[in-house]
């Protein structure tokens, strides 16, 4: 089995910057890369900033959180990641980005090291395709905000080896995730039920059923979610949600997955949520003002 010391990380965005945070924290080497040294240098500094709330919080000791933070190298391109025997991808959600990167990654990696996807719907099989060695590509999906969230789903492709399952699974184990299994279908375990609740919100709302703050207290309160649906999908971003329902229903054919008309609309406003400071809510002020 691998045996995975050093963690490449390629995308330094919120997914990828929490990933390389808790890889940190686990006492792994990790390379955080990005497409510049700018991008990358921005993940780390925003890790920092994570780190040093935690440290406020009384949550870690300084001397671990700086411990942490003198593990991770940040790159402004993907040749550092050579030295990594396992790399997990967390570029934007988008299969030709995907395939660029195993492509321009693939040929730098060691004879066993595993290339991993933190894809939250393209199938891994399909991906797979574009890696060296089909066996060692697997899919790593974690959950926003990645230091919180407890879960790890771990993605088998039809060609995935079960010692790479097994390498990643004790990887994920090290951070302190609880791991479960998925077969390579549409959306996985999470996404697949995720998705066609937030979805249904958004039909809700373009039906005139409820405006924005009821749908989500409504579920907030009445199902004791964390946080309602259009909140949610704000903070997973509407454009990821829409490219999830679009895979969904192209992969399956099935009509229950089609995005809903006020997602796309939404999408095509260039409302993405949170990252754009405007989606189901404006977040310009002191406090989110629903936008419907
Ligand atoms: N990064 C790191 N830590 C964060 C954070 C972030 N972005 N946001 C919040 N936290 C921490 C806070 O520091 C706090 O830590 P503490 O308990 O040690 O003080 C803790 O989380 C709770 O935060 P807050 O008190 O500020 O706020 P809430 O109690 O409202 O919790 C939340 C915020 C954890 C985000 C909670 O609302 C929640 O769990 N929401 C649902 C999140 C969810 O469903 N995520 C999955 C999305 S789907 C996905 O990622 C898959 C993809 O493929 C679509």
């Amino acid at each position: 089995m691998t045996d995975i010391r050093t963690v490449g990380v390629i995308g330094a965005g919120q997914m990828g910057a929490g990933i390389a945070q808790v890889s940190a924290q686990a006492g792994y080497d990790v390379i955080l890369s990005d497409i510049d040294q700018t991008r990358a240098e921005k993940g780390l500094a925003g890790i920092a900033k994570l780190l040093a709330k935690g440290v406020e919080k009384g949550k870690i000791e300084q001397a671990d959180a700086d411990a942490a933070l003198a593990r991770i190298r940040p790159a402004g391109d993907v040749a550092p990641l050579a030295d990594a025997q396992l790399v997990i991808e967390a570029a934007t959600e988008r299969e030709d980005i995907k395939r660029t990167i195993f492509g321009n990654v693939g040929p730098l990696l060691g004879a066993d090291a595993i290339l991993a996807s933190n894809t939250s719907s393209i199938p891994i099989t399909r991906l797979a395709q574009a890696a060296p060695d089909a066996s060692r590509f697997v899919g790593v999906h974690f959950f926003n905000p990645v230091p919180v969230m407890a879960l790890i789903e771990i993605i088998r492709g039809l060609a995935t080896a079960p010692e790479t399952v097994a390498a990643i699974e004790a990887y994920a184990v090290k951070l302190g995730k609880q791991v479960v299994h998925a077969f390579d279908a549409p959306g996985f375990i999470v996404n697949r039920i995720l998705l066609p609740m937030l979805n249904e919100a958004c039909f809700a709302l373009g039906e005139g059923v409820a405006n924005v703050k009821d749908i989500d207290t409504a579920i907030q309160l009445g199902l004791n979610h964390p946080m309602g649906p259009l909140t949610l999908a704000d903070f997973v971003g509407l454009d990821t949600c829409l490219e999830i329902c679009k895979v969904l229903h192209s992969t399956t054919g099935d009509p229950k997955f089609r995005p809903a008309p006020m997602l796309v609309k939404y999408v095509e406003a260039g409302w993405y949520g949170r990252k754009t400071g405007k989606g189901f809510y404006d977040y310009s002020g002191a406090e989110p003002v629903p936008t419907r």
